[in-house]
């Protein structure tokens, strides 16, 4: 038998909330290496709060978050991200007054400084963009260049896994279309990801397998294709009262 990918994150009954307010509610999922998995779910669903929580960023009530093979539960943010966890946030959290390449620099923190200038390089090349506009403040940026800066200092921690959360919120489809570009070029050269993504049809596109969230816990899960072609996933998930004859 062919040997199975590596596991990169595997979770186990996971729960995690705000103070007694419970949002995740036993989540299990596994993401292996190479892998693009998408996240999707209704507004409220819990998504943004699961991604927060395997990165630390809400601790976990109950259960297990393993990343490549150690136990990081409870793990304080900034270890995650030495361990090799990047969250790209809702809202991208970029500092606006800083240049873009200061912004940069901050995401570079965890890592050796040896690496910054190669790390540079290797975002400058993903969005030759952020190149021409290094010395301009992050707050000039349009929303798109905001999404690839953010993008962009995640990458610079040189993480084994990048968690992105609604990358495509309020851009212009070209924009989009650019980000998605990345991604796929991410993947190719073997990163793994972990994608939350409110455009349920274009994520699966572009992606391996989908889990279902609903209130707090998996409702479904399987390949890509499949939810793609899931009816229920069609008429809740992809509009596909309005996506019917749509083309790509
Ligand atoms: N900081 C917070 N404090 C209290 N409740 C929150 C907080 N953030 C989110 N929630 C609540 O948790 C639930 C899930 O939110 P969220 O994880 O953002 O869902 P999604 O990302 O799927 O839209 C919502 O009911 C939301 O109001
Ligand atoms: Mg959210």
């Amino acid at each position: 038998m062919s040997s199975e990918p590596r596991t990169v994150l595997s979770v186990e009954g996971l729960h995690a909330g705000y103070g007694h307010v419970a949002v995740v509610r036993g989540i299990d999922m596994r993401v292996a290496e190479g892998e693009l998995v998408t996240l999707i779910g209704a507004n409220g669903a819990g998504k943004s709060t699961l991604l927060k929580a395997l990165v630390g960023l809400v601790p976990p009530s109950a259960g297990t978050v393993r990343f490549l093979g150690e136990d990081i539960t409870r793990m304080r943010p900034e270890r995650a991200v030495r361990a090799g966890l990047a969250l790209v946030p809702e809202g991208r959290m970029l500092f606006g007054p800083m240049s873009v390449e200061e912004n940069l620099e901050l995401g570079a923190q965890v890592t050796d400084r040896t690496q910054t200038v190669g790390s540079l390089e290797r975002v400058f090349d993903l969005f030759p963009v952020l190149a021409e506009r290094r010395s301009q403040t992050a707050a000039t940026l349009s929303g798109g260049e905001q999404q690839m800066l953010a993008v962009a200092r995640a990458l610079m921690a040189r993480p084994r896994l990048l968690l992105l959360d609604e990358p495509s919120l309020g851009l212009a489809p070209k924009v989009i279309k650019e980000i998605f570009g990345a991604l796929r070029k991410l993947k190719d050269e073997g990163l793994t990801i972990l994608l939350v993504e409110q455009d349920a049809r274009l994520a699966l596109k572009h992606s391996d397998r989908g889990y279902v969230m609903r209130t707090g816990s998996i409702a479904l899960a399987g390949d890509a294709a499949d939810l793609l072609e899931d009816d229920d996933v069609r008429l809740i998930y992809l509009g596909a009262w309005r996506g019917e004859g749509e083309s790509s």
